[in-house]
């Protein structure tokens, strides 16, 4: 796909458009974000529901690039290479258990979910893309946080950033930089 070129995704049915802008880049610029604009995507992400209004979602996020080098080391190689020029790394933990009561809470992963997609639409808003991983390690996000592995689990690690150039990835990153389809919404939605 061309440098910036129009999102090839044609969808469906009627719907506003930021649900097809979104989209998970690997190529970043590495020009960082004001602390306005991250402000606001974790502003964003505060107001997604959750179970109870437990909002058990914590970004812990590295813009500096001290942080950012400590948390890049919690990656998988794989991940690394492209996600290593992105000026916001982010790590999304969820809280297992209920505060009130310290019972298991079974939706906590679900409502992490929520508030990640908020940030992602929100980082469309301002112009940026968010791309979520799953390819580290829980281990090193724990031991780097400093967290309690019984009642915290790190689900997603993000980066946030300007889109950058795919020329610059290396060849197989590059073959898969453009937007992706979806299966047909009847594979998905039915009706009983
Ligand atoms: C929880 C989660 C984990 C993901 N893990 C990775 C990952 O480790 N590496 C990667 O390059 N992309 C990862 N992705 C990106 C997905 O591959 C991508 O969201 C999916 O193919 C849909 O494409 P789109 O986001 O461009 O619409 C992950 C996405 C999510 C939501």
């Amino acid at each position: 796909m061309p440098f910036n070129a129009i999102n090839p995704r044609i969808p469906e049915n009627e719907v506003d458009s930021m649900f097809f802008d979104r989209w998970s880049p690997r190529s970043f610029l590495t020009e960082p974000l004001p602390p306005y604009h991250l402000k606001s995507l974790f502003e964003a992400a505060r107001w997604a529901p959750s179970c109870f209004n437990e909002q058990p979602w914590t970004f812990y996020y590295a813009s500096a690039q001290k942080s950012r080098e400590e948390f890049l080391t919690a990656l998988f190689e794989k991940n690394r290479l492209w996600a290593q020029k992105a000026p916001l790394l982010i790590f999304l933990v969820a809280n297992k258990q209920f505060s009130s009561t310290g019972k298991p809470n079974r939706h906590a992963q679900f409502d992490c979910g929520a508030a990640w997609v908020s940030l992602a639409l929100q980082a469309r808003k301002l112009g940026y893309y968010a791309h979520a991983m799953a390819g580290f390690s829980q281990k090193k996000v724990i031991e780097i946080l400093n967290l309690d592995p019984d009642s915290h689990e790190a689900m997603a690690a993000i980066v946030v950033g300007r889109l950058g150039n795919p020329d610059d990835l290396a060849q197989d990153f590059k073959q898969m930089e453009a937007p992706n389809q979806r299966k047909p919404t009847a594979e998905v939605a039915i009706g009983r």
